[in-house]
């Protein structure tokens, strides 16, 4: 059966709301260095994006945490495969990705990061489904609030499909 997908946020609405996001950021952080975290492989669409909409310098690095197996629900665990390059102790440090579901993996994450004594840690996320959250977490920026439907494109997959398409999209079966 031919797979459809439908298109939830289109790619103009996307690059337009990571312009505010990237303006917001370059503004706060204008007078000290930023690394951005990316996380991997989801994040690397909006990460790019952002950073080149920055008018700021910044440093970029990355890790890849699994949490998902394959399919559409959460195994509950993190898998940290991927860790930093370096120290980022006394560091600004804002974590990058692409979506907030049940918060469980951003949560062990800014967990992680912040036992490595950055000077501050902040959560940039493309998406929030605010519906699905089993943790507290709040992302300090979010480019869009999103209703509880599995969504694929700008780094979202599908069994590690659609992570290319330029728009977000709901997969009807
Ligand atoms: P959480 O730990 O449940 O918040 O899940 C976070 C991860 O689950 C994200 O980084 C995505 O990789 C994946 N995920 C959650 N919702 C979706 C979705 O709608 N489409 C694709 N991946 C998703
Ligand atoms: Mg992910």
């Amino acid at each position: 059966m031919e797979t459809k997908i439908e298109v939830l946020i289109p790619e103009e609405d996307i690059r337009a709301r990571i312009k505010e996001m990237a303006a917001e950021l370059s503004e706060k952080y204008k007078d000290q260095p930023v690394l951005l975290v990316g996380i991997l492989n989801g994040s690397v669409f909006f990460l790019t994006e952002l950073a080149q909409q920055m008018s700021i310098p910044v440093e970029i690095d990355f890790m890849a945490a699994s949490s998902y197996g394959s399919g559409k629900e959460s195994s509950g665990r993190v898998l940290i495969t991927k860790d930093l390059a370096r120290s980022i102790e006394g560091d600004h440090v804002i974590i990058v990705e692409d979506i907030v579901d049940t918060g469980q993996t951003l949560h062990l994450l800014t967990e992680m990061l912040l036992e490595r004594n950055p000077a501050s840690l902040e959560l940039a996320v493309l998406l929030d489904k605010p519906t699905r959250r089993k943790v507290c977490l709040d992302a300090d920026y979010i480019g869009f609030q999103i209703p509880d439907e599995f969504v694929v494109g700008w780094g979202l997959d599908f069994n590690q499909k659609y992570r290319d398409l330029p728009y977000i999209g709901v997969i009807k079966d």
